[in-house]
């Protein structure tokens, strides 16, 4: 495919896909990276699944592979539960509880803002958890319900929460529990801990397919209206802290290297999901569980520099 300029990019229908089959069939071989074991249930995940979506604003949609196979949404989450708890306290209130500073850390570094007490940003998992948190409601059931809607306004259908990821996750994460007990420790969580710590393991158990991922990833482009439903998913007037956060946190410790080569906002996930937003474009998915060092998908980080080399989508 020829190199287009970022703003008059168009996409070829005809070509596209076979472009995108192109890229599926070249990075196939790619055998680098091992899956997530450290939740007992991720570790039976199948190494070679491997899929490519794309979704325009005005509705296209392109996938190659494995593309209906689901799996736990796990970190990618986090983007969207940020989102919620943005609608529901404003961005005043949520930047005291979570920064939106980059940490250069691991995702599950144990480390809070030395002055504030703050964790650095929703997107490492003392934030992430944080910001669960503050997702209202009027118990456990109520939140999740809030929050399997705000995933349904996104993908367009209903969504379930993997049991057996969910358990595997409390029953093992203890990481986790202690970042929650710090941060309750130092008032940054006020709710009952446990049930924060719930809802967080559920949000990441939320199961999805890669077509799910970039519908989702089209709707924040779409500036949070999702292109296939018309429904809004997500109050535009936030799309900005979100993709913010996305550009500077979203990739943890590679996020400098991924903006400086790929140049769009974009979240992982340790269950081999990538998805990356071109605002007012495309949303982009990739799903492959091997995973490198730093707990982004080796496939995912690979397909989408091609696809930001292409089509030009670097945002400078
Ligand atoms: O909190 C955890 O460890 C997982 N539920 C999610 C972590 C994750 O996806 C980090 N991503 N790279």
């Amino acid at each position: 495919m020829a190199q287009a300029n970022q703003g008059d990019l168009e996409i070829v229908p005809s070509q596209f896909l076979g472009f995108l089959k192109d890229l599926h069939s070249k990075y196939k071989s790619v055998q680098e990276g091992a899956v997530a074991n450290y939740i007992p249930e991720l570790a039976k995940v199948n190494p070679d699944l491997f899929s490519i979506c794309v979704v325009t604003v005005d509705g296209q949609l392109y996938e190659v592979g494995d593309y209906e196979q689901l799996f736990t949404i796990q970190s990618m989450s986090k983007v969207f539960a940020y989102g919620l708890a943005l609608e529901d306290h404003g961005r005043d209130y949520i930047l005291t509880r979570v920064g939106v500073e980059p940490t250069g850390d691991a995702f599950n570094a144990i480390i809070l803002d030395e002055q504030s007490k703050r964790p650095y940003n929703p997107m490492v998992n003392a934030g992430a958890i944080a910001t669960t948190s503050l997702i209202k409601g009027s118990g456990a059931t109520e939140r999740l319900n809030r929050m399997l809607d705000m995933f349904r306004r996104y993908i367009g259908h209903d969504v379930f929460v993997d049991i057996s990821v969910f358990t595997s996750e409390r029953s093992t994460g203890h990481r986790n529990r202690a970042m929650a007990h710090l941060m309750f420790n130092f008032g940054m969580i006020d709710q009952n801990i446990e049930e924060a710590l719930d809802l967080y393991f559920q949000q990441c158990a939320v199961m999805v397919n890669c077509r799910d991922l970039a519908v989702m990833a089209a709707t924040l482009a779409n500036r949070g209206t999702n292109p296939i439903t018309g429904e809004q998913a997500v109050d535009s007037h936030y799309i900005k802290d979100i993709l913010s956060v996305m550009y500077t946190c979203g990739m943890y410790n590679f996020a400098g290297e991924w903006a400086y080569k790929v140049g769009i906002p974009a979240k992982s996930g340790i269950c081999g999901g990538i998805f990356a937003v071109v605002p007012h474009q495309m949303g982009i998915a990739v799903f492959s569980p091997l995973l490198d060092a730093r707990g982004n998908s080796v496939r995912g980080v690979k397909v989408c520099e091609e696809l930001s080399q292409h089509l030009a989508l670097h945002l400078f």
